[in-house]
Parts: C-alpha cells; structure tokens; sequence
C-alpha cells in the first residue's frame, strides 16, 4: 500500500455479518470478534452451520436454474465474502457469456473481490462497493453500466441480505426492493433467500440480540412478509419454500434438514 491509497477500516474488533457468515461456511476470512460472535450464535442455535450452508446452496441451484433459463446477466446485492463456487463460477459454468455485477458494503467483500473477479474470458464480472439501502447509486454506478445492458433481462440476487435492513416502520426494505425491479426489464428474475422467526422465534430472538450487541441490527420477516417482496412478478414453481426446499437436486435433500433448521425463506420470481 502506498501513502496515497485510502485507508480501509475493517473492524476487525467488532463481529460483521460477511465474517459470522464467512465462519459458518467453514471459510477463513473471519477474526476472534466474529468467531465469538458466531460461537454465541451457536450456543443457540446449533443448526446455523446448516442454514448457512443450505442457504448458499440454494444460491447454487437458483443461479444454475437461471442460466440455464437463458439469463446472461446478474446482479448479485450483498454477495458476501468469496465462497467457492461464487455466482459467477456458477452461471458461467452453464453460460460462459454471462455477466455478472457483484456488490457488498463490507470493505473486507472488496479487500477479497479479486477472487470474483476471475471472469470467463467470454463473459465479464464486476464488483461495485455499495450499500443496498441506496439502489439509485448500485443501479448507476459505471462498473455496472459498464457491465449489464438494463434494457435486457437481469437475474437480481438478494441472498441472505434484506434481513438486514430493518423496517423502522417505514417499509423501507420493501421500497429498495420495489426501487430495484422497476429499473429492471420485463423478462427479468428476483431469486431471494431471507431469515425467518416463523420456527424457532426463541433461538432467532437471541440471535437477533447477539447480533445487535456487534452493532448489526436484523430483521426477521414472516412469510406474508417475504411474498410481499415478489408484489407483481412471477413466482417460479415451487413457490415460496424454505432454502432446502427449492428445486433440490435430490428430493432426499429436502428432507434431511426441518424448516426450523432452514430458518430462511427462499424463492424465485419473474418480471411479467
Ligand atoms: C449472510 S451474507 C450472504 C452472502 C451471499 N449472498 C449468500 O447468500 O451466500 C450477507 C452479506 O450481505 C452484506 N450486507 C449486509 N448489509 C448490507 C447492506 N446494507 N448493503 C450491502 N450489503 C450488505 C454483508 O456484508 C454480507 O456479505
């Protein structure tokens, strides 16, 4: 780093959602405030291992899905430290072409960014710095211009994200969602996981505190709540599912793990 370069606080003293999450998938990029963080987590709740990892794979199935649909272009919001396979390993290993746009606000999503940007020659990635609480600025950022054509079909990603962003009483996720799909075009898909009370509001209640004290605040949402987010698109079959139980590729995955366990909502939706 030379003297010119912006410095970059990572907090590495206080526990972030990227680095727990990045711990619950068995990664690397996490440091003793989020293993303690996520240690607490798993003192009550014990099944969070498995809802990270179902939760990225519905991620997997849905990109796969998607691409093999015909979408070219993804919009990844809240992409999380690289895991591999990253979205783009996934839709480029069915669509070489494919272009994708990655965006987290975490610094240390950024610091790692050079791992998702290992594009297919064919295709392209990006990675803006961005918070999803400001769309107009991801939705116009160069890197995305430079990268996706909005006036075709894009497959936008909110995995394990918009629990994030509490209401405060003003429907405010609702309106970034909203804000999100009227820039996309008809044809375009909203693939959506989210965390959920609606099976163990005990274990969620103390996460929700944990978190809370690591100064991230979260926002379970029911599952009216989470089909509001879809309001006037498509949804794809099956509908509203835990993250397990959308479109697994063995029927049998979908009964190993309960929906308590899941504790995430997961759907796919399209723009008629
Ligand atoms: C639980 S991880 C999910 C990662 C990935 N989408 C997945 O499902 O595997 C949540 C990610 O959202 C990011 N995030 C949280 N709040 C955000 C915000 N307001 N704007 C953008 N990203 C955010 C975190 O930094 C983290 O990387």
């Amino acid at each position: 780093m030379n003297e010119h370069e912006p410095v970059v606080d990572l907090q590495l003293d206080r526990a972030h959602s990227s680095r727990i999450y990045d711990y619950f998938l068995g990664g690397k990029t996490n440091f003793l405030a989020d293993r303690m963080a996520a240690g607490s987590v798993l003192g009550v709740f014990p099944a969070a291992l498995v809802a990270a990892r179902i939760n990225r794979e519905f991620m997997h199935r849905a990109t796969r899905f998607l691409a093999e649909s015909g979408l070219r272009q993804f919009l990844d919001i809240g992409t999380g430290i690289p895991t591999p396979p990253n979205l783009h390993d996934i839709a480029q290993g069915s669509a070489p072409d494919a272009r994708i746009v990655y965006t987290d606000n975490d610094p240390i999503v950024l610091a790692h960014a050079a791992a998702l940007l290992l594009s297919t020659p064919e295709g392209r990635t990006a990675y803006v710095q961005a918070d999803v609480t400001d769309p107009g600025g991801i939705l116009t950022a160069p890197q995305l211009l430079d990268t996706l054509d909005l006036s075709r079909p894009v497959a936008l990603s909110l995995n394990a994200l918009m629990h994030f962003v509490p209401d405060d009483g003003r429907d405010r996720a609702r309106t970034i969602v909203e804000t999100l799909k009227a820039a996309l075009p008809s044809g375009s898909t909203l693939a959506m996981s989210h965390a959920t009370a609606d099976f163990a509001p005990e274990a969620m209640r103390k996460i929700s505190k944990i978190y809370g004290d690591a100064g991230t605040r979260l926002q379970f949402r029911t599952r009216p709540e989470f089909l509001r987010f879809f309001d006037g698109w498509d949804l794809l079959e099956p509908g509203v599912t835990l993250s397990h139980q959308w479109r697994p590729d063995d029927p049998a995955d979908a009964t190993h793990v309960t929906d308590a366990e899941a504790a995430c909502y997961a759907a796919v939706a399209r723009k008629p």
